[in-house]
């Protein structure tokens, strides 16, 4: 695989699921705004163990998922198959992926923070290539706050964003949601704050 690491390789071994089994409830306002219909496509990049995806495949949609670490891919798989539905995971790097594929829907959460500086401005212009007219997108990335000590299951490979960078990707699409939150999280068995950006935006193709 590509020089990329991430703990989440080793930690993705252990027979429990790291992030458990229930979807984020960021997906809630995505299936709200734009519903399944037959051969809709959603994009999840930085899957996981797979929950996400496997729960927008039980909803109807046609799920893409990939994720760099192969044991995340394997149990993303495996709980598909234990749910019945279908989703095209595979192994890829976040800085490089490629694909002639193009979504409805393309979401990303808690992974924008492994992008490498250079590799962020071509990740947005990629994905605004593959989003559909009138298609949407969801990202949150983890932001820094002078105030919060970093989460003790931090990896060496994350970098944290400035408040509001992320929506600055989004000046010409439709803002539907926009966010700043504190929240706290028990990941690696020690409670921790964390500051995190999201945002939900609309692709529309100007009729001039
Ligand atoms: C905080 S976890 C979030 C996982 C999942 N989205 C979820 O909410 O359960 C971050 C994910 O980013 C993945 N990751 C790390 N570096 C990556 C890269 N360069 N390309 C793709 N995924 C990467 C990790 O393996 C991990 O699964």
């Amino acid at each position: 695989m590509a020089e990329n690491r991430t703990q989440y390789e080793k930690l993705y071994e252990a027979e429990d699921f790291y992030w458990g089994t229930e979807p984020g409830d960021f997906l809630k306002r995505i299936i709200k705004f734009m519903p399944p219909r037959r051969g809709m496509k959603v994009l999840d990049i930085g899957c996981g163990e797979g929950k996400d995806a496997v729960y927008m495949a039980k909803m109807g949609y046609t799920v893409t998922a990939f994720d760099l670490t192969e044991s995340g891919i394997a149990k993303t798989q495996r709980l598909a198959k234990e749910a019945g539905v279908r989703v095209n995971a595979y192994i890829d790097d976040i800085n490089t992926f490629e694909t002639n594929e193009r979504f409805e829907i393309i979401y990303s959460s808690g992974t924008l923070q492994y992008l490498h500086a250079d590799k962020i401005g071509p990740f947005f212009e990629k994905i605004r290539k593959i989003t559909n007219p009138n298609g949407i997108n969801y990202f949150n990335v983890f932001v820094e706050k002078s105030f919060l000590d970093p989460a003790p299951d931090w990896d060496k490979e994350e970098t944290l964003w400035k408040t509001g960078e992320l929506f600055t990707w989004y000046a010409d699409w439709k803002i539907h949601y926009l966010e700043e939150t504190i929240f706290e999280d028990n990941s690696g068995s020690v409670p921790h704050l964390h500051c995190m950006d999201s945002i939900l935006a609309e692709k529309i193709i100007s009729r001039k």
